[in-house]
């Protein structure tokens, strides 16, 4: 194990994802956790990640010295780089100059951290401080125009830090790094992979349950299509699965849900058609918060009609409720990994309060492409699996202007198309997300074969992200956005014209309601 003491930047997450990457487990602890706290979970190594930009910075985190005082092997990132020379007995000088973003960093001695890497790396950088003077012992690696010490390390006490950010991206070499540290300074073995999850959950889960009976929610998504499956492996027909049709999903989303993920994983599903439902109250309603909070609210009395049948079976009763709750909630929330501090996961909808069960949450421990994987193990179709993360409310934020069938048929036509073309093109990893809105609302000038035509526009909104937190618009082949605008205008009778989002987040979000 090696913990991530999280000093309040969006970074800890990523770097706990890159060490799974390396595959050591890791987990993410607040820098609040006394240290004590910290090392009596014996970790492999401690990482502290980023987090305001100066060590002098009013309320800026203090790091306890203590944590020195035990042979646990640390690295410090960023601000945690500078933490630890000051603690360390180093000079970090408060120049006020900020260095941010691409920076070219010369490696001065190698060492066991930069070994076998280039003399100059790109770097992201991200701070106001310098540390001037690395502490007593230490090795200084590297420098960059704003960093005297840009690196250091002390391979007797295992420790060594970096003032730039080897998580991100746009760091060369930045996993290797990482990894020099975990294994050559930390000693680390490279041993876990998201399958010993699958064991250890299905165990847990057998012992959790007994033989109650479970029930568990399918939204057509990821999480909760793992979630379910896994406990479906453990536990077999004590689960009964409900799968809300609301009539906002895509083209043959549906239907995979249906048929493909039954055969797949033998769940007892039950499928609940509330299609007209869901369409009869959001008749002539346009407004984006009004559309979801029709959307939540009929979600619960479906699922609670539903809950009560499966309730009704003779038997055992149902004390357990799966969810596809997954680490990143639990970090927001402020959760540990054994913590219960759990966001109510927005897919499901806010379920009722006065539920009486005991909550089962497999995923809890994973990111989302480590769900993607188990989902591999246990079969699920990849087109389940690959799925890009899709909002609850489904197609009807994505039809500006109010929702009706044939609107949806429109944009079904025109979404089921552009996976297509992306799939063909083979650039769904690469795209985060690609939500087709259809501006229901709006009207535009065509013209096509003789005639004029007076049709909708097709937004593509295709965007790149880590988290979903913040997004970059995704830079499509042209050759694709043309065979995807000539696909649509032509097949799509109602649609005469096909435009591109070009914006990030902020200050646009990723839908457009
Ligand atoms: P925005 O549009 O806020 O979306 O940039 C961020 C992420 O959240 C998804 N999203 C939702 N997911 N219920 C959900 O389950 C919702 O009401 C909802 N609204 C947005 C969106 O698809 C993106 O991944």
């Amino acid at each position: 194990l090696v913990l991530v003491v999280d000093f309040g930047a969006q970074y800890a997450q990523l770097i706990a994802r890159r060490v799974r990457e390396a595959r050591v487990y890791s987990e993410i602890v607040p820098h609040t956790m006394p240290v004590e706290e910290m090392l009596a979970r014996n970790p492999a190594a401690i990482i502290l990640s980023g987090g305001p930009s100066s060590v002098y910075e009013e309320g800026a985190p203090r790091l306890d010295a203590a944590l020195f005082e035990s042979t646990t092997p640390v690295f410090g990132i960023c601000y945690g780089f500078m933490a630890m020379a000051q603690a360390l007995g180093g000079t970090v000088a408060h120049t006020g100059q900020r260095e941010y973003g691409r920076t070219v960093v010369s490696v001065m001695e190698p060492g066991k951290l930069l070994s076998g890497l280039p003399t100059s790396l790109t770097s992201w950088m991200s701070h106001g401080d310098e540390v001037v003077s690395a502490p007593e012992g230490f090795v200084v690696n590297a420098k960059s125009p704003r960093a005297t010490v840009a690196a250091f390390e002390n391979d007797d006490r295992r420790l060594a830090g970096v003032q730039w950010h080897p998580e991100v991206l746009h760091s060369e070499h930045g996993q290797r790094i990482l990894e020099s540290f975990l294994v050559d300074i930390a000693g680390c073995r490279q041993t876990w992979t998201s399958s010993n999850i699958v064991e250890e959950q299905i165990e847990l889960i057998r012992e959790q349950v007994g033989d109650a009976r479970v029930i568990s929610a399918l939204s057509g998504g990821v999480d909760s299509a793992v979630s379910t499956a896994l406990v479906q492996r453990a536990i077999g027909d004590q689960l009964t699965a409900v799968f809300v049709d609301h009539g906002l999903l895509r083209e043959g989303e549906a239907e995979q849900v249906e048929k493909d993920y039954v055969e797949a994983t033998g769940v007892d599903l039950k499928v609940v058609d509330a299609k007209d439902q869901f369409l009869g109250f959001l008749e002539g309603v346009s407004d984006p918060e009004q559309k979801r909070k029709i959307i939540g609210r009929e979600f619960i009395r479906v699922f609670e009609a539903a809950e009560r049948e499966v309730l009704a079976t003779p038997g055992t009763p149902v004390k357990f409720l799966v969810q596809g709750t997954l680490y990143p909630d639990v970090v927001e929330s402020g959760g540990g990994a054994g913590a219960s501090n759990i966001k109510s996961h927005h897919n499901v909808g806010g379920l009722p309060e006065d539920l009486e069960f005991s909550l089962i949450e497999p995923l809890r421990t994973l990111f989302k492409d480590e769900v993607r994987d188990v989902g591999r193990q246990l079969g699920i179709p990849e087109a389940i699996v690959g799925r890009h993360p899709f909002p609850g409310p489904g197609l009807a934020i994505r039809i500006v202007g109010a929702v009706d069938a044939e609107r949806l048929r429109i944009l079904r036509a025109a979404d089921a198309i552009v996976r297509e073309e992306t799939t063909a093109a083979g650039l769904d990893a690469e795209i985060w997300q690609f939500p087709v809105v259809l501006l229901a609302d709006v009207r535009s000038v065509g013209v096509q074969g003789d005639g004029r035509t007076y049709g909708h526009p097709i937004v593509l909104r295709p965007v790149s992200s880590e988290d979903a937190m913040t997004a970059d618009w995704s830079r499509l082949p042209y050759e694709v956005l043309e065979r995807i605008s000539t696909r649509i205008t032509n097949e799509v009778d109602e649609v005469n014209r096909v435009v591109l989002d070009i914006t990030s987040k902020p200050p646009g979000t990723i839908e457009w309601e």
